[in-house]
Parts: structure tokens; sequence; C-alpha cells
């Protein structure tokens, strides 16, 4: 049956650069698109930046710009460096965007008309020399339990205390410096208790992890508490419908920034917007998040979704954090990576596949050890994958004019079918998004292939004219399982793979294309594939403070 998949990666913000921290998602989503693909299903991927709040305002001012100049430079950097790992979005959109504005807003009007909005006045910190209300984070002082100067308003990161900013000694503002005030202010809120049976079937119907619904069911246990969906101006945003000064709070709109890229995307390519997202769309929804915004897709997006007669996610796939040689990324300490920096130092798909073999499909976190990182790729990449290749090749282009034996021997046939059989199992390891697994697959084979490649010695077969017919079908088998090998690796190295296509000169490979074969074909001059990995340059990635 054909299947149509509406995939997203989070949003990421628009106050900072693409860093590795969001490839491990970009990617991981990216080669679960590209295997949708090429199992001939229709995927729409989508993604745009996150682009409203105070600290998107704050960097702007920072930087002396408006928002809006600020988050046009974000765009046009993230979506550049995204590509460079080529991540394969249909559209990277924005949710500063006209359709996003609409959809918010129709979205709180209807939620409005059922009741679940309620009005209530709360009273936080207002920066009396900024004139704008503070978030939490905004606000400094000293800890009440240990009186570490000095501490943000939410928790201390000397003794681990938390708190709520009211509680600080001396609280101050960290935009101005000021001493802030109390001040009332009057807040939307969506009544998120009105949805709770809903969200409580929703989130054990198999749509999100085991381990993420346990984590769930402590939310529940607390019990639902109204969300804020509201900010005051000064704020950039959306302006709320019929309240004016009050703003979509940011966490409101990004995710309807999903519906809003879709409908532009949409638009750019005559797709049925409404077959994607009303409340009995055949299609499948897919977002990809971290562990960390589990908390906004499982209970308000679903929520919002369901109250307002739309449909609601099929799954949410969550990954863990990633860490680099054992630590949490840090500025400080150099191991902060920007794409752009490891874009400037190596080969992106160097970490497609170290970051493939990690991931598993659990949210356990993965760490990013650069010294296994230059021992992987080059042990599997160049000495089991492109070597096959490497090889052989020569012999077929100089001694047969890159023509391939139009059969081959019975147990050079069994070993293809063995390559061949893998392939639903190695379908599974990349459907159920276990890249490491199907990595492991894949470069068993690749080992048998080596082992092949060591017993039948082309460039021994080679040195005898009578053994020419043999040496080229132990050419031609060698390429068979490399062009089967290339299939089965196509969703991880998409570059890399293009190049071995050509090679081989066959058509764009498709999942069904296991059963195709070689034999009678004639193949183009071989030219390298990939390159070792140079520790220097991996070693520079970290390292140096700030970059
Ligand atoms: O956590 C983040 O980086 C958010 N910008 C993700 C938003 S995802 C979606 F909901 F918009
Ligand atoms: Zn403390």
């Amino acid at each position: 049956m054909s299947r149509t998949l509406l995939v997203t990666s989070a949003l990421p913000y628009a106050n900072g650069s693409i860093h590795l921290g969001h490839l491990v998602e970009h990617i991981q989503t990216d080669i679960w698109v590209r295997f949708q693909r090429m199992q001939g299903h229709t995927v729409h991927y989508f993604c745009a930046d996150d682009t409203h709040g105070t600290p998107v305002m704050l960097a702007a001012k920072a930087r002396g710009l408006t928002p809006e100049a600020m988050v046009e430079l974000a765009h046009t950097e993230h979506e550049a460096d995204l590509r460079g790992f080529s991540v394969d979005h249909d559209l990277y959109y924005s949710t500063h965007s006209p359709e996003t504005e609409a959809m918010a807003s129709d979205l709180y009007l209807k939620l409005k008309d059922q009741g679940l909005i309620t009005l209530r006045a709360i009273e936080q910190f207002y920066d009396p020399v900024e004139a704008m209300f503070l978030p939490d984070r905004f606000i400094k002082g000293t800890c009440p339990r240990c009186r570490a100067p000095d501490q943000y308003g939410d928790n201390c990161e000397v003794c681990g205390a938390s708190y709520s900013p009211t509680d600080l000694i001396d609280a101050r503002s960290a935009l101005s410096g000021s001493a802030p005030e109390k001040r009332l202010s009057e807040h939307h809120f969506l009544r998120l208790a009105a949805c709770e049976d809903f969200l409580r079937q929703w989130t054990r119907s198999g749509t999100i992890p085991d381990e993420a619904a346990n984590k769930l069911d402590e939310w529940f246990k607390t019990g639902l508490t109204d969300w804020d969906i509201s900010r005051d101006a000064p704020y950039f945003g959306f302006e709320i419908p019929g309240a004016p000064g009050k703003f979509f709070y940011v966490w409101l709109d990004a995710p309807i920034g999903y519906i809003g890229t879709f409908r532009k995307l949409a638009k750019e390519r005559g797709l049925d917007f409404d077959a994607g997202w009303r409340q009995d769309s055949t299609w499948e929804l897919y977002h990809f998040i971290g562990k960390d915004i589990l908390y906004f897709h499982a209970l308000f997006w679903p929520a919002l979704l369901h109250q307002t007669g739309m449909r609601t996610p099929t799954r949410l796939f969550v990954h863990g954090f990633l860490t680099v040689n054992g630590q949490k990324m840090s500025k400080s300490r150099g191991s902060f990576i920007t794409a752009r920096h490891y874009l400037d130092l190596l080969d992106p798909e160097y970490l497609r596949y170290y970051l493939a073999a990690k991931l598993n499909g659990s949210m356990e976190d993965i760490d990013l050890n650069l010294d296994d990182f230059c021992a992987r790729v080059n042990s599997d990449l160049v000495g089991k994958y492109a070597n096959l290749a490497s090889r052989s090749a020569g012999f077929i282009t100089k001694r047969f004019h890159g023509q391939l034996s139009d059969h081959l021997q019975e147990d050079q046939q069994a070993l293809v079918e063995t390559f061949r059989h893998a392939a639903p199992a190695i379908a599974r390891a990349f459907d159920a998004r276990d890249t490491g697994r199907a990595i492991r697959e894949i470069m068993q084979l690749a080992d048998l292939a080596n082992q092949y490649v060591d017993q039948h010695k082309p460039w021994e077969l080679a040195r005898s004219e009578e053994r020419h017919a043999e040496l080229q079908q132990v050419c031609t088998t060698i390429l068979e399982l490399f062009r089967l090998l290339t299939l089965y690796l196509k969703p991880i190295l998409p570059t890399i793979t293009a190049k071995a296509e050509a090679f081989l000169a066959v058509d764009a490979l498709h999942w069904n294309h296991v059963s195709h074969s070689l034999t009678g074909h004639s193949i183009q001059p071989y030219s390298h594939l990939v390159t070792r990995v140079d520790p220097e340059y991996v070693h520079r990635l970290v390292g140096m403070p700030g970059n």
C-alpha cells in the first residue's frame, strides 16, 4: 500500500548556530527519510527556524540588529549548515511566517471558543529600566541556600538548589542590573487538565516510547497545570487576536510552525494540505525530537491538535543527548562544536556514519569519542567498503574494457544471495531507527566480502593469462557485493554512494534493486571514493575555547 509520511526534526532556535547536538537529530531524521524514500514511500520532510521569544530579541539587540534581520541571517546560515551535511528537507522555513501566524491565530480562537483558554493575572518580575517583563532566566541573584552570588532565577549552579526567582537574595535584572519590580499582568492559559483523559489515552497508545510514557505518568500524577501561552509586549512574536499588547509565547507557535511550514510546502508543490492535517488523515506524521522537549510534544502539542479538530502525531521519535569525549559540549572547554567548524575541517559523511553507528532508536545519550571516530571511519568506510571497489575495478577497466562477466559460478552466486537475504533484517533496523544494528549487519557482510577478496586474490589471478575468465568473474562478484553494500549504506552516506552509483553506472538505487544484478553490465573507471580521516584534523574539532 502506498504510504505518505510527514516527517519533521525539531525547529532550531534562531538565536545561535547549528551545532553537533542539532546534527544528531537532523542526521538521524534524514537517514530515516532517505530509507523510507528508497522503500518507495512518499515522504515530505520539513523543518524551520524557531524564531520568536526573548532570547532572539536579546541576541538581536546584542548584535545591533532588529529581530527580523537577525532571524533572516540565522535562517541563511542554518540552511547552509544543514545542507552541508546533506540533510535533505523539502522545505526549511521559518516560524516568522504568515502561514504560521494565521494558523496560530486560528487554533487559538478555536481553543477559546471551546472555553479552553482562561485569563488570569499573575505577578512577575519587571525590569523598570528596560521596560519589560523578565523570564526567570533573566533574573540573577544570590542563592538562598548556599549564598553563592550571581545565580540564575531557577536554580543554583553551585549547590544545585532549585527555587523560584522570588526566593533569590538581592534579585536583579540580568539585562540592566536594576532591581526588578513585581508587577501584575493578565496572562492567557490553556486549560490542559481538560484534556487529561485524551492525553492519558494518547500517550499510552504506542505514540511515544514506553520510557517516555513512564516519565509522563509522573507528570499526570502531579497533575496537569494550566499552561501559560502569553507574554507581554515588548516581545518578538505574534500578537494574540483580540488581545492588544499580548503575544503568543514562543512554545505555542513553535510546533504550530510545523503546520505553517507544511502549508507553505503544500502551496509550493501543489500538495493537498488538508489530506495531511485533518483529523481522519491517512497520512502518517512523525516528529523527531530530543528528550528535553518531550513535555511540549507529548502534552501541549497533541492536546492542542486534538482540541482543534486536527490530526495528532503518529509517533514521536525521541533521542538522547550528545556528549563529546564523554563530556557535555561546553563553550568554555572548547568542546562546543558548531556545524560550520566541523565542515571547515572534515567530510560530513564521516559524521553521518559515526552518528548512525552510535544511534539505536532509544533515548540513551550518545558519545562522540574522537579516537573511536577516526578508527571507525578508517576501518569501516575505507578499509572494508571502498577497498572492495578499489581492489577490483582496475582489472575490469584495464583488462575487460569495463565489461563484467555475464554469469557467475555457483559459489559466487551463493555469496551474492547471502548478501541479498540480509536485506529484510537491515531494513527492519533502519525502520526502527536502530542504525547501529543496521551498520553492524552491513559490516558483517563487508567482512565476508573482504574474506572473499583475500581468498581469491584478484592481483594474483591477474598474473596468469589462463585465469583471465576467472579474474573477470571474481571481480564481478566483488563488485556485485560492493553494489549491495552501497545500496544498504545509501541512507547514511548519500554523497559517497552517489559517486559509487556513477562508477557502477547504475540508476539511483532503490531498496528493491537488491534483486538487480551487475552481470553482463559495463562500469565506469573507478575514482577515489573515501579518503582516510586524518586524526590531526579530528582533534582540531575541539580545544579552541569559544569556537
Ligand atoms: O528546543 C528547541 O530547540 C526548540 N526550538 C524546538 C522547537 S520544536 C517545535 F516544537 F517547534
Ligand atoms: Zn546554591
